[in-house]
This record gives C-alpha cells, structure tokens and sequence, in this order.
C-alpha cells in the first residue's frame, strides 16, 4: 500500500512516527513523498498548543474532500487521537483508523481491520516494543520514559499520554547498541519527563545510572529531553559531568519566572529552586549550555509577573530558548479554572522575551568563537555554498561546503557567531567508527 505519514509535534513523535513507519514497512508499505500520491495516509497529531490542533483540522478537511474523488483510508494517531477533541474531529472528517500514543503497535491490525479501527488503550506491548534502527541516519531518537505525572495547570500531555511508564534497560541498551551498529553517532533519550526514568518500576536503574550505561554503549553524543526541574538532582548533574559521550547541553523548561505564576501552573518548584539547580550545573560544568522553555501570558500574569521572568531569564543567560504564547486547552485545568489574557497582551511580552532571548544567545554565542568545536554535519544547507550541522551544545553551524563533502562529525573552528548559527572551518573530520567484522 501506498503510504504517507505527516508528523506534527515533539520529537516523541517524531520517534513514534520511526515506530509506526517500521511496522508498516515490515507489513510490505511503500512510502510516497506526497499525500496526493497515498492510499493511506497517517497524520501524527500533536495538541499541546491550539496552532497544531488547527492544522490537522484542516489537513483532514482536506483529505476528506480527497476522499470523495477515490479510494483513499485516513488515519490518525498523537496525542490529539486520544482527546475528546481529535475524536470529534475523526468522526466528522471520516478518519478510518485512530490509534492513541498508547495504541501504535495495533496498527498492523487496523490495517488488516475492514472496518473503521479505533484504539485508545494504553499497551504493554509499546513498552517491549524494539524498533530497528533507522537506515542511513547520524541521529536517532531513543524512547526511554512514556507519560508523565506531574501535573502542570495547563499541560495537556498527561491526558494524552497517561501516567509515566520505563521502558526495560536492557531494552534501551539494546536499541543504542543496534543503532551504534547502524553508525548513528547522535542518539537523544526521549521522554516528556526523563527524570522520572525507573520510578515506576522497582529495580530499574535511576536516569543518573541510566545515562552513565548509555555512555558506555559508545555512541559519540547522548543527548536527552525533556526533565523537570523537581527531579533535577545532583546525582544527574553528576552523571551528565561525568559521562564524557553525554552532551553538556541541558533543556531545563522553568515556564515562568514568577512565584506566584509557578504556583499557579502547579511546576511544584519555586524560582530559588531553579535558580540553585542551574548554580548546581554551573559550578560542575562551566562549559554547560542551557536551554529552557517559557510559557508568556498565562492566565493572571501581571507585567509584575513577567518582569519576574525576564529577569531570571537575565541570572540564567540561557543560550537559547523555546518561548511560547499560553494556549488554553480544553480538558486542562487552567483552561477551566482561569481567564485567558487578551491577545495583544500575549503577544507584545513573547516580543520582548525574544528580544531578551536573541541578546543573550549573542552574547553567549560569542564565548564559542576561537574555540574548535564538535559538529555534527548533516548536509547542504540552504545556501548550498555551506553545509550545515549542529554542535554538541545544540548550535547550528554552518561551515563551507568543501570542506564537509560528507555528513558526519568534524571538528570546526568557529569564526563568528550570530545569536542562531555559528560560522566555522573545518580543521579536522572524524571518519565514522568501521562496522564491527559481524556487521560487514
Ligand atoms: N500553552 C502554551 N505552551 C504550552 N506548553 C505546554 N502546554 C502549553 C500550553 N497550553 C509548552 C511548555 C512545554 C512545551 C513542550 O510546550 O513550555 O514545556
Ligand atoms: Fe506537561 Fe508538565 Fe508533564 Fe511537561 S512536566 S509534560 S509540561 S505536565
């Protein structure tokens, strides 16, 4: 069957997307580049903002007028599949299988289903689940930790994606030697809290533990999203400080500045919290590069409240930030308890966070110019006279493009730096690791 999968949202999804695609692929798919060309066609949703919501509300308008001119099955997976919300939408735009983040192993069955395939439960079988490693990738994304149990006021995800679940150790240690096998030089543990890895289930390893074996399968950089503040220990600073393959590029999402707004988004921290937490980062790994993500006019926030995060954005100098408008999203508490802030209010704070994030990113960006670097190169850039990679503190680079005739790592010497892209020269590539003699 003629397949197409468009994937909205996280890099969760994105794994889970790899996941979906391996099945399908075993199953005899055969993956189209356009929709037009599909007789399925997959849509991975996201639903933690409004934005991605109405993306796919439209995408499935349009696949259901596409349907009605030929044969053609629609199906739906991510979180918004498992809201009240995606499945409303499912029913009016005539989705035929509908799988939630809990339910993508039966997509084999949905296929084989005559019928309209619905599944909403959360397996077992997706905890043991082992996908191959992806052909011809530098990078590859490992899921460790499924859920999350916290519960911030506006987060939508512990809905979708249920209580926090670990994946085995020895299976997290299976899929990191198959993908070093398969000459993946960049791997990131995935979960919505990584944190949490092993607490749920007596007898695995800590996420400290966890990274310290992850190191030691050999894969160049391991690199990790998304962790909590609250469970951002010492023994995890320790880890990441000791491990020498963990990249010292750390996303510590703080969301707001404010007390008060903290408290109100249930983050279960204070600022002081935080703020030591990243003094604890600081002092064990000068060198670390810090990222965060910050959500701007959430219900009740005073200018007060913002000045709050702008300055603790100004203590931290983060080198980079995701920062996002507050998104009210049906079933979350804060959409039910609390007032949406006008529009104009959300929107002139983001411009003044961006304005404090690209000022700092100069600033921090500046202190990599006339060091040599570690960049992954992955190809052409835009401007085809560069090709373009990323650092192990996450920096795109672009260097020129004769000098990177091949993806891989290379050492680079950085030249010059803007607040999102450094510029350098490559001064030395490292060849790829030979496969193994059982491998060839
Ligand atoms: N509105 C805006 N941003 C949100 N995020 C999560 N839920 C919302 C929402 N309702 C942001 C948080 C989280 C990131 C993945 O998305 O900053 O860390
Ligand atoms: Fe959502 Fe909070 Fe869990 Fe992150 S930690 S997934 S923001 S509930």
């Amino acid at each position: 069957m003629k397949t197409h999968i468009i994937t909205y949202g996280c890099q969760m999804n994105e794994y889970d997307t790899h996941l979906v695609r391996s099945e399908l692929a075993s199953l005899g798919a055969e993956f189209v580049d356009t929709w037009q060309e599909a007789d399925f066609v997959l849509v991975n949703t996201c639903a933690v903002r409004g934005k991605p919501v109405e993306k796919v509300r439209s995408l499935l308008g349009e696949l259901r007028k596409e349907k009605e001119r030929r044969a053609l099955l629609v199906g739906m997976m991510g979180c918004l599949a498992q809201l009240e919300e995606g499945q409303q939408m499912a029913r009016k735009f005539e989705v035929d299988v509908l799988l939630g983040p809990g339910a993508l192993t039966e997509i084999g069955k949905a296929l084989e289903a005559q019928s309209r395939f619905w599944d909403l439960s959360f397996r077992e079988e997706l905890t043991h689940h082992l996908p191959p490693a992806p052909k011809g990738a530098l990078s590859a994304f490992v899921s460790i930790i499924r859920g999350c149990n916290h519960h911030c006021t506006y987060c939508i995800v512990p809905t979708t994606r249920g209580p926090e679940v670990s994946r085995h150790p020895d299976l997290i240690l299976r899929e990191l030697a198959q993908l070093k096998a398969a000459g993946v030089v960049e791997v990131t543990l995935l979960g919505q809290n990584v944190n949490s890895y092993g607490k749920d289930q007596p007898g695995y390893p800590s996420f400290a533990e966890l990274l310290r074996q992850a190191g030691r399968v050999g894969i160049p950089r391991i690199k990790f999203t998304t962790s909590h503040p609250v469970n951002f220990t010492d023994d995890v600073i320790a880890a990441i400080a000791e491990t020498p393959q963990v990249c010292r590029y750390i996303h510590l999402p703080v969301q707001s500045g404010s007390n008060r707004v903290l408290r109100r988004m249930g983050r279960e921290y204070r600022r002081e919290w935080y703020l030591d937490r990243i003094r604890a980062i600081r002092q064990a790994m000068p060198d670390a590069v810090l990222s965060t993500d910050i959500i701007v006019g959430f219900p009740g926030e005073t200018e007060e409240d913002f000045q709050q995060t702008l300055s603790l954005y100004d203590e931290v100098r983060y080198d980079s930030a995701y920062m996002f408008i507050y998104s009210p999203r049906p079933g979350t508490p804060s959409y039910k308890h609390f007032q949406d802030l006008p529009r104009e209010v959300k929107v002139e704070r983001l411009q003044r966070l961006i304005e404090r994030q690209k000022h700092w990113s100069y600033q921090q960006n500046q202190r990599w110019v006339g060091q040599t670097l570690e960049v992954l190169v992955r190809g052409a850039a835009k401007d085809e006279a560069y090709a373009e990679g990323h650092t192990r503190g996450n920096h795109p680079t672009l260097v020129p493009a004769a000098q990177a005739p091949r993806p891989g790592l290379y050492q680079v010497l950085i030249r010059q730096a803007t607040p999102h892209m450094l510029y350098g020269e490559v001064v030395g590539a490292q060849e790829p690791a030979p496969l193994p003699l059982a491998m060839a």
